[in-house]
């Protein structure tokens, strides 16, 4: 008879098995690092603020706001300070992320307690950054961290070649930093001018003025007349031309006479806004559980926009703020009206490939402005051509907007471009790493890239890059 001897060999194998563990335990051992014998300081590993600063500070001196928690936050908040945080006296007027540092609150904290609409913390539509309710703005808080970490002074001069409507010369300007802007949408360097010229708004003199005046009126000077059917807008071969030039010729043969013609120009600005503004809500709004009559939404952002007035005013005058007064320009960033090496950052948002049709909206803006759309949607980077070949002219466009943006910088400056990975066509776009590899022939000598995650929102747009580079 044949003895059954597998349970035997199942305690053999088991055995060697046992062996095997050991000496592969022996061996890890002495990879080992020593054993702590003292665990570490709990704030040393729990005290998000060491980090940012690199272990020069602890929460107990510095605070971040208690918003601040994406990874792009903690990375800019700490490329900030590794930049200005020697002087912790101009760091606590220049800050976008801090909320106080010892003791006091910072500027920020203040500027951005001027709340306005669809305001997420202390990151976006604080001060005049509400006003218009374009479709692509970025968040003023970033902006502001990211001319911090290119450590522009002063004196320096910080570009916008896309500038839509205008946030980075919002931000500029309340750090005291000269600033161009330039957009192709006529529409929107006038929204830009606009929305930096009401921050030094006199607030007690417009609402004296107000008291006497009713609001109806306002309204129907620009919405219940004929306006001038001559061309105000010379065309798209007229470029680099300031906005308030454009501003002027619209006032002059464009919008209607009547009693707002006589009031200081600023002040005229500011209420054409905000009816462009009860406009594009009227238009986008029909037909919602949202609709209102036209002159309802006027009287309510009349309203708002006047809160928003009173309170930059009074945190401007309070905290002793000296504004910079930024230059809006209708140009091209494919052809930049400026002398090389004269800028020391560019901080930037190109459209997001061609997926976003900046024309169709704003086109209730464009009408009332009686600009051509057909003509500017051949002028528009990722508007331009159809299908497959739009794809190509974006890329194209996108290489000589860089050329240019390397031509005028200065030595060492920096640009910051923010760009989002949106789908065209069901494929994601990634001109984040096009523009990465572009960068050594372009003659950049250093690229970086921060990826910020887009929560919830615009379901085309996962991420949004913060692309840098170095000239
Ligand atoms: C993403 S938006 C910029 C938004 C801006 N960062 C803001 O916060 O409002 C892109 C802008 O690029 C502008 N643009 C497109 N082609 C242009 C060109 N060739 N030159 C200058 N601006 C252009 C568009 O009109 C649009 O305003």
């Amino acid at each position: 008879m044949k003895r059954d001897n597998s349970a035997q060999k199942t305690t053999f194998q088991l055995g060697l098995l046992k062996q095997e563990i050991l000496s592969a335990q022996t061996k890890l051992s002495k990879h080992k690092t020593p054993r702590r014998l003292t665990l570490p300081p709990l704030t040393s590993v729990a005290d998000i603020t060491t980090w940012v600063t690199n272990g020069a500070y602890t929460r107990k001196t510095m605070k971040l706001f208690n918003d601040v928690c994406q990874v792009y936050e903690l990375l800019l908040a700490r490329m900030e300070f590794s930049t200005l945080g020697d002087d912790l006296a101009e760091f606590a007027q220049r800050t976008a992320y801090f909320e106080e540092i010892n003791g006091y609150k910072t500027l920020h904290y203040y500027l951005s307690a001027v709340r306005g609409k669809g305001q997420i913390g202390h990151s976006n539509q604080y001060l005049t950054h509400w006003f218009y309710p374009y479709k692509g703005k970025y968040h003023g808080q970033m902006i502001k961290a990211l001319i911090n970490f290119m450590g522009v002074k002063k004196n320096g001069l910080v570009l916008d070649p896309f500038v839509g409507s205008g946030t980075t010369l919002v931000e500029c300007a309340t750090l005291g930093i000269p600033s161009i802007g330039i957009d192709i949408n006529p529409a929107l360097c006038i929204v830009s001018q606009i929305k930096v010229d009401s921050l030094s708004l006199n607030y007690p003199e417009l609402s004296r003025w107000l008291s006497k005046t009713k609001p109806l009126d306002i309204f129907n000077y620009f919405f219940g007349q004929v306006r001038e059917k001559r061309p105000w807008f010379l065309g798209f071969s007229h470029l680099n031309r300031d906005a308030k030039d454009l501003l002027t010729e619209a006032w002059a043969w464009h919008l209607p006479e009547g009693f707002i013609k006589e009031l200081p120009f600023e002040w005229r600005n500011f209420f054409f806004l905000c009816c462009l503004h009860a406009l594009s809500d009227h238009t986008y709004l029909q037909g919602t559980n949202k609709e209102r009559p036209f002159t309802e939404f006027f009287i309510r952002d009349l309203n708002e926009y006047l809160d928003t007035i009173r309170d930059t005013y009074t945190v401007l005058q309070d905290r002793g703020v000296k504004l910079a007064q930024p230059e809006v320009l209708f140009g091209s960033a494919l052809k930049l009206p400026l002398p090389p090496e004269s800028v020391d950052a560019v901080i930037t948002s190109p459209p997001y490939s061609i997926a976003i049709d900046y024309v169709k909206n704003d086109e209730h803006l464009l009408n009332y402005l009686g600009i051509d759309t057909s003509e500017l949607r051949e002028q528009l980077v990722g508007l331009k051509g159809k299908r497959q070949e739009k794809l190509r002219l974006y890329e194209k466009d996108m290489k000589q907007s860089l050329t240019e943006m390397h031509r005028v910088l200065k030595p060492k400056g920096g640009a910051a471009i923010v760009l989002g990975d949106v789908v065209v066509e069901g494929f994601r776009t990634n001109f984040c790493s096009k523009i990465l590899s572009w960068a050594p022939e372009l003659g950049f000598s250093e690229a970086e890239v921060i990826r910020r995650a887009i929560l919830g929102g615009f379901a085309r747009l996962r991420y949004e890059y913060i692309i840098l580079l170095r000239k």
